[in-house]
């Protein structure tokens, strides 16, 4: 099994989800561990629960401090933990605009209502207001906005006749309890998904101007032009058998800054065959480290090689200068 994400869960209280996310990680093929539990309250009962299951715990009082200071002390502690992706779990603060930058798409939120309904506070008192017949919860990329970004998956909780704040919120706490760790795992696996990396370098192929996707020898391929006189600039390769490998390959500017990359990162790069006689190199996309700047990059330099001269000469004149 690949390594597993390493995960920090902050927390400002009771901890009950993050107590979910700790025994979902006992279980052999979960795909990520909790590397530290921090906390914003050194008094807070999730923290003991976390120690008690030697999970490394940080806490620092908010009090006093800036919130860009604070958020950067809580930064450096996640850092130092190793932790790659964020998880709040019943984390009350409202995070600096930096700290978020830095974790962008790198951390998630569990709230208790059906995201984009009852953003902040109070959310099972105003779906009951309401005269809702449902309310749940949602699990969400974190985003500077409160409660806000893309929310990744929803449990639908009813609401009963009867049903005060209290009630809902107990029920929809279980649903919470389920719904954040099988999110969290499907997320930290999403980079291991052939159809999500697909979906990443389609979107940026397509992106670049004049292009469109066309299947080659079955591999999705893109084409920089017109339908008709269009060239390929991109293909998705993915060896299903022997030896597991997800890839895009692109065109070089020769054989011999082929061999250069191959030389320099051996990991990242391999000489596909068929194409690498004419200077394509494969980029390798599942292992671990895709900076999708850089496929972004190399999808744009393979298709100025081959999109018509209209489109790339004021980019040549551009560049002179
Ligand atoms: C949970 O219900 C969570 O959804 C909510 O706080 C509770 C924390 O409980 N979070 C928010 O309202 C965030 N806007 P827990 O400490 O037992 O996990």
């Amino acid at each position: 099994m690949a390594e597993k994400a390493k995960i920090a869960i902050l927390i400002s209280g009771r901890g009950s989800n993050m107590a979910a996310l700790i025994y979902a990680a006992k279980s052999h093929d979960c795909p990520y561990e909790i590397v530290l539990v921090a906390c914003n309250d050194c008094d807070a009962s999730g923290l003991k629960l976390a120690e008690a299951e030697a999970i490394t715990t940080f806490a620092h009082s908010h009090k006093s401090m800036s919130r860009e200071d604070y958020d950067d002390v809580m930064h450096d502690a996640i850092t130092r933990s190793g932790a790659e992706y964020v998880v709040l779990a019943g984390y009350m603060r409202i995070l600096s605009d930096g700290f978020v930058r830095k974790w962008a798409n790198h951390m998630l939120n569990i709230h208790p209502s059906l995201l984009p309904k009852y953003k902040g506070l109070d959310t099972y008192q105003r779906a009951i207001d309401a005269g809702d017949k449902v309310a749940g919860c949602s699990v969400h990329l974190v985003t500077a906005e409160l409660d806000d970004g893309p929310v990744l998956a929803q449990t639908e909780v009813a609401i009963l006749p009867d049903d005060n704040a209290e009630r809902l919120a107990r029920r929809i706490l279980i649903a919470e309890h389920q719904l954040y760790p099988a999110t969290l795992a499907k997320y930290v696996s999403r980079e291991a998904d052939p159809d999500w990396i697909l979906e990443q370098v389609r979107e940026r192929a397509l992106a670049l101007a004049e292009t469109h996707e066309r299947e080659s020898f079955g591999s999705p391929g893109w084409r920089a032009g017109s339908e008709k006189t269009g060239k390929y600039f991109a293909y998705f390769t993915q060896k299903l058998h022997g030896e597991a490998s997800v890839g895009l390959l692109v065109k070089t500017s020769g054989l011999d800054e082929q061999a250069a990359l191959v030389d320099a990162d051996p990991e990242l790069y391999y000489i596909p065959k068929f194409f690498g006689k004419s200077g394509w190199i494969a980029v390798r996309l599942n292992i671990g480290r895709t900076d999708w700047d850089h496929v972004s990059d190399w999808l744009y330099k393979s298709w100025r090689m081959v999109a018509p001269k209209r489109l790339t000469k004021m980019i040549d004149i551009a560049d002179q200068f």
